[in-house]
């Protein structure tokens, strides 16, 4: 069997023909930062391309065969993280864990190479795109969080915010050019499946629902901002982050790409004086609260609350919470990405009872929203599963939406 849990024969030609890795790295859309790339560059994150797809499709599925086989039969695991103390003794997780955390080492030093060695031209580039334009709101003087200014995401050496000469943009070239090696391109070509799933979320969900102003919470380099923009042209959109060299690497790919109905502001979303209350229809966050913190998640549903209009919706969309229906294994392999991969809140946040945070901040039980939503990709690059037909063919990232409408007064 292969990780598909479809026969594959073992003659060699049969296993080429089985094989279903990512596509060639040379379908990653080119906008007007994308960093240059040499041929070898491109090679490597082929090859982390690959090797990601290779364990989550091959490596994985043998970890749970040896679980079911030598690890699980008779003991009584209460939580997951019995699980993950007894799979942490296990030669194959050993094998599977060491390799995941060092796909993403590599990932992140292959993407720093080519960010950082052009740097100042990405950073000239960057300039020539944004310098002048009110959509770019930077806020020097602006403080960290501990929970961004603390850790190294996902091993991002000065994760989203960190800049290494004037109008840097390094980090955030880094983030864009070796996401679809991480995720084996299950994003799609712009790295943008999760914003587009939204969009169409939203179009099938809420058909009524025009917004004129949207706001996104944690909004990174816009990968998920920009469909919400395509989607409601007519729409004022605002993305706010933290980090300001993801803010001028944002607005320069949104503007190359013409997306023109967005702005990139800094700010900390825990509290957001410079919007009135009620000044949004629509409050989104994408893969966003997984790296905040225990002690800000309520400020910062507070504040979707304050911000939204009467009868506006917030969506928050992050991979699956645990629930008893999720099987202690999954949910302990699952929280790798707590343990090994720089994402400290990951554990604690996919156990919290979101909805009742939702509730705290001010939403009516009844308006709570709950939804699941599957990245779109390209069909030119996944022709066989590019159709929404609802189904996960194993190369598409799958995330459920949390959300609420605001009581209409
Ligand atoms: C995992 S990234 C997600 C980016 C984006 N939403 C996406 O889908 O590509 C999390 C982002 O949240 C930002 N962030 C974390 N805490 C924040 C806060 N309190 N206020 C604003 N941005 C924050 C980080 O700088 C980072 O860019």
């Amino acid at each position: 069997m292969d990780g598909s849990g479809k026969p594959v024969d073992d003659r060699e030609g049969a296993l080429v023909a089985a094989y279903d890795g990512p596509p060639d790295y040379r379908v990653v859309g080119r906008h007007g930062i994308f960093p240059e790339m040499t041929h070898d560059e491109i090679e490597r994150f082929n090859f982390l391309a690959h090797m990601n797809r290779h364990l989550a499709g091959r490596v994985m599925p043998a970890v749970k065969a040896a679980f079911e086989a030598r690890i699980a039969p008779g003991r009584d695991f209460k939580n997951r993280h019995d699980v993950r103390r007894a799979l942490v003794q296990d030669p194959y997780w050993q094998v599977w864990s060491a390799l995941r955390r060092n796909t993403m080492e590599m990932r992140q030093q292959a993407g720093r190479w080519v960010a950082l060695r052009q740097r100042e031209e990405l950073a000239a580039r960057a300039a020539a795109l944004t310098d002048g334009d009110p959509r770019l709101q930077l806020d020097p003087s602006l403080e960290l969080p501990r929970y961004v200014a603390a850790i190294d995401h996902h091993c991002m050496p000065g994760s989203y915010h960190t800049e290494y000469g004037p109008g840097d943009v390094a980090n955030a070239a880094n983030y864009d050019s070796g996401l679809f090696a991480t995720t084996g391109g299950m994003l799609g070509q712009w790295s943008d499946g999760g914003g587009q799933a939204v969009a169409r979320w939203v179009a099938r969900n809420l058909p009524d629902f025009k917004p004129k102003r949207i706001l996104d919470m944690g909004c990174g380099l816009g990968h998920n901002v920009l469909p919400l923009a395509q989607a409601f042209p007519e729409a004022e959109v605002i993305g706010v982050d933290v980090g300001a060299p993801m803010l001028r690497y944002g607005l320069a790919r949104a503007k190359s790409l013409g997306v023109e109905n967005v702005r990139f502001v800094q700010a900390n979303v825990e509290n957001l004086p410079q919007f009135a209350d009620g000044s949004f229809d629509w409050v989104q966050t994408t893969m966003f609260l997984h790296e905040t913190s225990y002690g800000s998640m309520q400020r910062i549903f507070n504040e979707t609350h304050r911000l939204l209009a009467p009868g506006g919706i917030v969506l928050h969309v992050e991979q699956p919470q645990y629930s008893p229906e999720m099987p202690l294994f999954e949910q302990a392999m699952r929280d790798w990405d707590a343990f090994y991969n720089a994402e400290p809140f990951w554990t604690k946040m996919h156990e919290a009872d979101l909805n009742a945070w939702i509730v705290q901040a001010g939403f009516a039980k009844e308006n709570l929203i709950h939804g699941g939503v599957t990245a779109v990709v390209d069909k030119s690059v996944f022709p066989d599963a590019a159709d929404d037909n609802g189904e996960d063919y194993g190369r598409k990232a799958a995330w459920h939406v949390v959300g609420a409408r605001k009581e209409v007064a």
